[in-house]
């Protein structure tokens, strides 16, 4: 194919997506599958580097397949797999592993963050060793472009200069990937707290919008979001973000634009704005959970699309793992 190659991953930690993980990451993943190669993986093998429920994580594996495919990824034009089933990743990461410094894997930020919470005792080396898993999921697909967010850009640093020592060291062998970054305005925030992003580790369930909300629920957290007292609605990050944020959404979900929408509510309070933002959200929401719960009731369906994808992945991994194994002397 002439088109080039993008991947991405996304760990299944959650029973649903919500709406950063979808305006922020998934709805970009569904743009790139059109003029891209795509490569998109629900990266199970990460989410054992924390504590978890092993019949959770099967579930959420699944749910999260789901949900990529509800939102309108396409399994004919995208490879969408689990990265467990490509058994090359954890291969490749050990070599990697091989490759990096203890000292250069210890300055991750989100290892030093993680590790904090938790105290170092308590974290795995499967947290320090992350990011070098990740590397092989990019690496192995000689992949051109990785869509990330901010949070993810130090990985992919990392990434770029693993894939440097080893060419150097080693010859040629994979191809340097390029950050496609994702716009800061495509951060959502919090629906009660605007100061913090919306996350399923911090937000408050009035605070976070699923994927997989029933339209009502998700209807009435519109409604309900924080504001300010201006009772303008304007774009303002800084100022105004709840407002801001409420936009972002309204934007995404509609196609139109930012400066738009606000002209159409011009000097009516948020009253209008919040009820039909929370119509179109209720919209958007109500089909996508049906639509996932009918993938989910045949999982033999979902079977078979994984195995595909997962073919598809290993004719690709296969051949960058035996030309990496040949450079280091397998
Ligand atoms: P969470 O922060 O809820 O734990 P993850 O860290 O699993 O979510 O993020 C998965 C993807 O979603 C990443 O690409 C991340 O950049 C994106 N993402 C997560 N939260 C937001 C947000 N509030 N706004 C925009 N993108 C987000
Ligand atoms: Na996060």
């Amino acid at each position: 194919s002439s088109r080039p190659r993008v991947f991405s991953g996304i760990q299944p930690t959650a029973d649903s997506f919500h709406f950063g993980n979808y305006l922020g990451a998934l709805q970009h993943w569904i743009r790139l599958q059109d003029d891209h190669d795509a490569f998109y993986c629900v990266v199970d093998m990460h989410a054992i580097t924390v504590d978890y429920d092993p019949a959770a994580l099967r579930e959420r594996t699944y749910r999260s397949v789901a949900q990529l495919l509800a939102l309108g990824l396409d399994p004919q034009r995208a490879s969408v797999f689990v990265q467990s089933h490509v058994p090359e990743h954890a291969e490749l990461a050990w070599v990697l592993n091989c490759i990096t410094g203890l000292g250069e894997a210890q300055r991750m930020t989100q290892f030093k963050d993680k590790a904090a919470r938790g105290g170092l005792n308590q974290a795995s080396v499967g947290l320090l060793t992350y990011p070098m898993l990740m590397a092989s999921d990019i690496l192995l697909y000689q992949t051109q472009g990785v869509p990330v967010g901010e949070d993810q850009r130090q990985h992919l640093e990392l990434t770029r200069d693993l894939a440097q020592r080893f060419n150097g060291r080693f010859g040629e062998t994979f191809t340097v990937p390029e950050p496609i970054i994702i716009a800061d305005t495509a951060k959502i925030v919090d629906l009660q707290d605007p100061t913090i992003k919306m996350s399923k580790s911090a937000s408050s369930p009035k605070g976070i919008v699923d994927v997989l909300d029933d339209p009502k629920s998700a209807a009435k957290k519109i409604r309900s979001a924080v504001t300010d007292s201006e009772a303008e609605v304007r774009f303002d990050r800084e100022e105004k973000p709840g407002v801001s944020n409420l936009l972002t959404i309204y934007s995404a979900l509609t196609g139109r634009k930012v400066d738009e929408i606000a002209g159409q509510y011009a000097g009516q309070g948020y009253g209008a704005f919040k009820v039909d933002l929370s119509e179109i959200v209720a919209d958007f929401v109500g089909p996508l959970r049906a639509a996932t719960m009918e993938l989910l009731d045949d999982r033999a369906e979902l079977d078979r699309i994984l195995g595909e994808g997962a073919a598809r992945a290993r004719e690709v991994s296969q051949a960058t793992l035996d030309a990496a194994y040949d450079r280091v002397g397998f």
